[in-house]
């Protein structure tokens, strides 16, 4: 190995390492990476003096500053709490036309609900109360169940064929399976139906086909859908007339209604949600449907 030596190109010393003829110029590590190397340890060395830092076996260092997350978590969710008690108190004790014509109020309904609706509604209802097959719309399909708010959130309080003694009930007949029509009836009043939200089918329909579908559908369908097919509040049955389907309004999607029945179950929510979630949420689905 030579001794260091000059380079003649750039004027700097080697460090008299040679490989194969190319050889290494002895260029310093510059002076400010040290000195930032020594100033970040300090900096470190001394954030664990002033800050929560080294475990022991009772715990651990808190540091000279005593800085606390914990603390600070704590204080900032009853911050929380007492901002949240000053509107859940009047939301609680309000009116629901009294809350609706309070636009502060409704705004916090609206951040709120939101939430609410999307932690608990939107793996069924969809992200924004559009349902989906199985799920009715929210936010523009007819409410089966009447849309006055006590109505809504009672429907939410005790849900829908669910776990509670007082929940709603209300199966759609499997009229197939179980029976109750020939084959031939099915078919007929399926047509009859279909009709009803698509009346373009009239026209290539067969007239008698309708008219014993129409005959059937008022003896078998009508005392749970009413007269005119358009739903009863009293039996929970969906309006068959629009463009609103839980479970399709296609020919197969209602043949399958008809003939297996159908028995959609909504949670009952008291127990899961508090009394003034219930009230956020009624108002949160009805304030969506007034904005469709
Ligand atoms: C497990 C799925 C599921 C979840 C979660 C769910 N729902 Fe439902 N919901 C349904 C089904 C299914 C129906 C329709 C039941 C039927 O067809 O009879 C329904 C019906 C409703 C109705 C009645 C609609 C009408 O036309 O009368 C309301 C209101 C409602 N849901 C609100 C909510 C709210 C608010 C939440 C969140 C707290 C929620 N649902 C969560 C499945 C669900
Ligand atoms: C005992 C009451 C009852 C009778 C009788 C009844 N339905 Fe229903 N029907 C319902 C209910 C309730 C639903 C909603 C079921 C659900 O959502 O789970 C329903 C749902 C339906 C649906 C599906 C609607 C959709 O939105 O997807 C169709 C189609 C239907 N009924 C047609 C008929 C026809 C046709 C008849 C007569 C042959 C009939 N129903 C008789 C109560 C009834």
């Amino acid at each position: 190995m030579a001794l260091g030596e000059r380079d003649k190109i750039t004027g700097q010393m080697t460090t008299g390492h040679e490989w194969n003829g190319i050889k290494e110029l002895n260029t310093p590590v510059p002076r400010i990476v040290y000195f930032f190397l020594i100033a970040m340890g300090g900096f470190a060395i001394l954030w664990t003096v002033l800050m929560p830092s080294w475990p022991g076996i009772n715990g651990y260092f808190r540091g000279l500053l005593g800085a606390d997350q914990h603390a600070a978590v704590i204080q900032s969710v009853e911050q929380a709490q007492v901002e949240r008690a000053s509107w859940t108190s009047r939301i609680d004790s309000e009116d629901f036309a009294a809350i609706q014509a309070d636009e502060e109020l409704m705004t916090i309904v609206r951040q709120t609900g939101a939430a609410l609706f999307g932690d608990n509604c939107a793996a069924c209802h969809g992200t924004n109360a559009q349902g989906g097959p199985g799920f009715p719309n929210l936010a523009a399909a007819p409410i089966m169940w009447g849309d006055d708010p006590e109505i809504v959130a009672e429907t939410i309080r005790v849900g829908i064929n669910g776990t509670s003694p007082e929940t709603r009930f209300a199966q759609m007949l499997a009229f197939g399976r179980d029976q109750m029509l020939e084959r031939a009836d099915i078919d007929a009043v399926v047509a009859y139906v279909e009709t009803l939200s698509q009346p373009d089918l009239v026209a290539t329909a067969d007239p008698a086909m309708l008219a014993t579908g129409a005959e059937l559908f008022a003896a078998n369908c009508a005392a749970c859908h009413g007269e005119n097919a358009q739903g009863m509040i009293e039996t929970g049955s969906p309006n068959l007339t629009d463009e609103h389907w839980i479970y399709g309004g296609d020919h197969s999607s209602i043949r399958s209604s008809v003939y297996n029945g159908r028995i959609g179950t909504m949670p009952s929510w008291e127990g899961r949600l508090t009394p003034t979630d219930i009230k956020l949420l009624t108002l949160y689905v009805l304030d969506l449907r007034a904005s469709q």
